[in-house]
């Protein structure tokens, strides 16, 4: 079962292996270019603004910034996610390099002094433990990190969506690859296994296991805690094409707000 008890600290196993970017490949920058399009469209911010990236992986979204004229920060827990960002800031982006900066840090505890005009979380990077103290932690540590003023777009899923569309199993094939992914919902969080099973012309076949765990949480959840924090809410989207959230149909929640 995917739900059966997993390692706590299953997200650096996790983010920590290639076989990630792998499987999400398609959550490239062109993907990227749609949330961080919405978000350039609508808040209209003049060059020269600083981001955060809060848990910004491979920094797709972080050179999209970039190439928008913002200085951006990108933190992430993972090294090896880190260290992918820098290897772009030095080939395709490098016209950017002095506009981005790669640091491995723990949004719980960002701990720089410097204040941005506006912080992202992008595509579900939250949620990932089990209490709700350490999960809401990040809120407060990205809201410190702001400007008086500064926006915070955050991108969640919908978990009235997903608990209606939730996939139990699904496998598929990519090259010398079998995918199995298997989901379960369980005291209120999403969990997924994703079991690789590579196979190779000079050896066995390999085997590989992953886990994914989301604590879903409601808008009014949100609501309170975003409050709680100094944070304003503005509006809710459903989707990256900035469609209304409803609850009961949209893919995503994303909740734009602003610090009062
Ligand atoms: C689903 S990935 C999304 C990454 C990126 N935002 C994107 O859209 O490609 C979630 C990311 O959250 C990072 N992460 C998990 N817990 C974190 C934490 N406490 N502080 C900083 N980053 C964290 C992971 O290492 C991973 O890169």
């Amino acid at each position: 079962m995917a739900g059966k008890k997993i390692d706590n600290e299953w997200y650096k196993k996790w983010f920590g292996a290639k076989e990630y970017l792998e499987l999400y490949s398609h959550r490239n920058s062109k993907d990227a270019a749609k949330i961080a399009g919405l978000i350039f469209r609508t808040l209209k911010l003049p060059k020269g603004s600083k981001v955060l990236d809060a848990a910004c992986g491979n920094g797709r979204h972080s050179f999209f910034f970039a190439s928008k004229g913002y200085y951006v920060t990108g933190i992430d827990l993972s090294e090896f996610l880190i260290n992918e960002a820098k290897k772009k800031l030095k080939g395709e982006y490098k016209n950017h390099a002095e506009k981005l900066n790669f640091l491995i840090r723990d949004m719980r505890n960002i701990g720089i002094t410097q204040k941005f005009d506006l912080a992202v979380n992008l595509f579900s990077s939250f949620g990932y433990f089990e209490k709700d103290s350490e999960n809401f932690k990040s809120v407060k540590s990205i809201v410190q990190s702001l400007k008086k003023g500064g926006y915070f777009f955050f991108d969640y899923l919908n978990p009235d969506y997903l608990k209606k569309n939730l996939i139990p199993f699904d496998v598929s094939k990519r090259n010398r690859k079998l995918i199995f992914q298997v989901r379960e919902l369980r005291e209120n969080a999403v969990y997924k296994k994703i079991i690789i099973v590579k196979n190779s012309s000079r050896s066995y076949p390999r085997q590989y296991e992953f886990n994914e765990m989301i604590k879903l949480y409601s808008l009014n959840e949100f609501k309170t805690v975003f409050s709680k924090y100094g944070l304003k809410i503005i509006k809710v989207y459903g989707n990256y094409s900035g469609d209304k959230y409803n609850s009961n149909n949209s893919e995503r929640m994303i909740i734009l707000s602003k610090k009062f």
